[in-house]
């Protein structure tokens, strides 16, 4: 599918335009759209013994409701977590069946002893590079392959700067997880049966970004912008990276028509999550008064996030066959290959996947 954003016809490019905007919001994720709906369930999810899944942060919102279902059917889960006492909780909770409404309180229901997993803390904040790089070599030390790496974690709408100086929010969700997704795929490209799969949360956002989707003189500088803007460059930023680990790793597709598994083949997917009620926006003053003051409100615009995790969760599970198809694409709501911005389509998407890889291990090399 293409955005046709490319047409000479200015009116043509505008109706385009249009359509892309209208199309991007429907699928959004919005509860009060009612055919816009899950199609896919956890029913659907088979037993996950002996798969080894790496969540970053999996103490709250998507992350722990993605870390839940893996957890109960058996996988041996991973939460990289930036706070100790927050991934105490999260396991905690994990343990007792915890599942989260849409005001983020838990609910609890019990566990089946029999199928449950195993859970471990591994301590990773993505705002500092040195983290990342410890928390990556201790999952070597513990596991010998991932089979689903979800980069998941981030940040919306906070100004400040990382650890190394970057904006917060790019220096979180973009360049912790290009780190992290670098240093792991040794694991992730160890033989197996079945590919792994690198899932990167993305957002509808993403359409915000920059023209051209990074503005790399601002990073260079540590420049702070609106807010809003630099999230929407970062979520850019995700479905780039999720391009570049397709690009450089996953399957071959020409004419719709796929290679077969080849060694060390890597499935990346970009994923919208949808309009989840989530700890996310808790640092907004009215988004905190919305949800205790309108509750009816916030149930008629935002989904759990149980229901937030299931287009992750179904781009790591689909079979192998349709995720060879989707790998390098971008799901929106729901369960559906969406369509990205115009300068992430195609050719276009490819170089700037290349240039923010390659921008990002040039600051990895600077902290060396
Ligand atoms: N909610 C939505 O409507 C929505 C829509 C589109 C996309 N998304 C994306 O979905 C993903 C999950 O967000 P969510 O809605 O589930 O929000 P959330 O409940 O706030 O979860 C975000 C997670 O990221 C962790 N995190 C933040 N900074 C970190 C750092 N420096 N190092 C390690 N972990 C860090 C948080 O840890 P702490 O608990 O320690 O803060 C938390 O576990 C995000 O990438 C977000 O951009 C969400």
């Amino acid at each position: 599918m293409s955005t046709a954003t490319t047409t000479t016809n200015p009116v043509a490019a505008l109706f385009a335009w249009l359509w892309f905007q209208i199309l991007t919001f429907v699928h959004s994720g919005w509860m009060f759209v009612p055919w816009v709906r899950p199609h896919w369930h956890l029913e659907n999810m088979a037993d996950q013994r002996d798969r080894v899944v790496v969540i970053t942060g999996g103490n709250s919102g998507t992350g722990y409701a993605t870390a839940s279902a893996y957890y109960t059917r058996g996988a041996r889960v991973l939460l990289l977590c930036r706070s100790a006492e927050r991934a105490a909780t999260a396991v905690a909770d994990l343990k007792r069946g915890g599942v989260a409404n849409v005001l983020s309180q838990m609910e609890y229901s019990p566990v089946d002893d029999k199928h449950a997993g195993t859970v471990e803390y591994i301590p990773c904040d993505l705002g500092d590079l040195h983290s990342v790089h410890e928390a990556a070599r201790m999952i070597a030390e513990r596991v010998d392959r991932v089979d689903v790496l979800f980069a998941n974690a981030g940040v919306l709408g906070m100004s400040g700067h990382t650890k190394q100086g970057y904006p917060l929010q790019f220096g979180t969700n973009v360049l912790g997880h290009q780190r992290l997704i670098s240093l792991l795929l040794p694991l992730l490209r160890k033989p197996r049966p079945r590919p792994a799969r690198v899932i990167s949360i993305a957002s509808a956002a993403h359409i915000t970004a920059p023209p051209g989707g990074v503005d790399y003189a601002a990073l260079d500088k540590g420049a702070t912008r609106d807010a809003l803007l630099e999230y929407g460059e970062s979520k850019w930023g995700n479905v780039a990276l999720a391009k570049y680990v397709h690009a450089h790793y996953g399957p071959t597709c020409e004419d719709g028509v796929c290679s077969v598994p080849a060694p060390g083949e890597i499935f990346s997917i970009a994923v919208h999550p949808g309009i989840v009620s989530t700890n996310l926006f808790m640092h907004f003053q009215t988004a905190k008064w919305l949800s205790h003051t309108l509750t009816w409100a916030l149930k008629l615009v935002m989904s759990t996030a149980s229901i937030g995790s299931l287009n992750q969760i179904w781009a790591a599970e689909v079979a192998d066959s349709a995720a060879r198809e989707l790998s390098g694409g971008y799901v929106w709501c729901f369960q559906e290959r969406g369509i990205e911005r115009a300068d992430l389509v195609g050719a276009a998407g490819a170089q700037a996947g290349d240039k923010l890889w390659t921008w990002c291990e040039a600051q990895a090399a600077r902290q060396e």
